[in-house]
């Protein structure tokens, strides 16, 4: 079966096996009989970090699990529980619609609520960790169900102990979140928001007003998947030792940085940019005239070879000229 429907990239690859489940005792029944086969097996959300550079050669199995729970915990809080195979970007339109906060700045985010922790999702000041409660997992081994509480989860920078020594081992189920009802926070320091905010002719803006900002900036900037093939950021923004950073900016004063202790996170998407990337198409993949951290199948034709060999010239390039080398974040299959 083809995988082209199931990747925001849109190239072609072909699944040997191919199952969709739309709940956890569907997906046990599968497990129990593929287990013992010992074929690959590859879970699958929205497709959205995901670059398929060859056929797969087991069973990929589509997390189709949908339903959204609410528990008030008081007047001012609440428990938000989504199953694994909910649209991120209208599970958060869904809390914004009951007036939930905490995850409007996350808007737009494309995925699916199972696949956000596993990379402990962010954007805008915020990250998934900020609200997280737990997700409740099932064990791929042993097949029972486990819950993941917040420090279990080992949230870091787009990663998570399901990227670490966890990973491969666990399917996210549901994921719950605790929001706000009331008193909210609005959390605007981002430059970018202030900035859409101040254009909205917002002063007091509410979480819906954040989450409309968030939604302008990434509309102004980031492509649609639905139009052009990507995943978003393609690499993660490396964290350099400040020694090395305050070398580079003594050779290139118009470096950026966010300081944090003795290291310093420099934005990808400047390094690529400076070394001439952005907007640059080669065949049929090009880094985004708009943000060259996002890799694009730029015709629609691109296979995921060419955008893993674009990518490789990209790191190779920043290599050369900075001396750091870029990480990929997007998963390569
Ligand atoms: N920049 C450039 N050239 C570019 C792109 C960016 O010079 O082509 C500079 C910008 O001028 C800015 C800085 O880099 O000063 C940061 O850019 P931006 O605000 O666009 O954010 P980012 O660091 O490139 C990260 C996330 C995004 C997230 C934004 C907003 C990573 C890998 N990416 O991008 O996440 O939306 O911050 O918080 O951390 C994603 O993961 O798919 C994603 C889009």
């Amino acid at each position: 079966i083809s995988l082209k429907p199931y990747n925001t990239f849109g190239v072609e690859a072909n699944a040997k096996y191919f199952a969709e489940v739309h709940s956890t005792e569907e997906l046990v029944n599968i497990l129990k009989n593929f287990n013992a086969q010992a074929i690959p097996l590859l879970f699958l959300g929205g497709g959205s970090n995901i670059l398929f550079t060859k056929d797969f050669d087991g069973l990929v199995i589509l997390l189709n699990l949908k339903g959204i729970q609410e528990e008030f915990i008081d007047d001012s809080e609440v428990l938000v529980t989504a199953q694994a195979g909910e649209n991120w970007h209208n599970f958060v339109m869904f809390c914004l619609s009951k007036n939930y906060g905490g995850l409007e700045n996350l808007s737009l985010i494309p995925g699916n609520v199972g696949t956000s922790p596993m990379q402990n999702i962010g954007a805008y000041g915020t990250e998934i960790k900020d609200t997280f409660v737990s997700c409740k997992v099932l064990n791929i081994s042993t097949l029972e169900v486990e819950i993941f509480d917040l420090e279990k989860c080992r949230f870091g920078y787009r990663d998570s102990i399901f990227k670490q020594e966890e990973k491969g081992k666990y399917v996210i189920l549901e994921v719950t979140f605790k929001l706000t009802r009331e008193n909210h926070i609005i959390k605007t320091e981002y430059g970018a928001i202030t900035s859409e905010l101040q254009n909205l002719g917002i002063e007091k803006p509410t979480i819906q007003d954040v989450s409309k900002a968030v939604i302008n900036i990434r509309q102004s900037k980031l492509p649609d998947p639905k139009v052009i093939g990507n995943a978003g950021s393609f690499f993660k923004n490396p964290t350099i030792p400040l020694t090395q950073f305050e070398d580079l900016k003594a050779k290139f004063p118009n470096i950026q940085g966010y300081p944090n202790g003795n290291f310093v996170k420099v934005p990808a998407g400047w390094l690529i940019e400076q070394c001439g990337w952005k907007g640059k198409q080669i065949g049929n993949v090009a880094s985004h005239q708009l943000q060259s951290l996002v890799i694009i199948n730029a015709t629609g034709n691109a296979t995921g070879k060419e955008i893993f060999d674009f990518s490789t010239i990209i790191i190779d390039s920043v290599k050369e000229k900075f001396g750091i080398e870029l990480e990929r974040e997007v998963n390569m299959i």
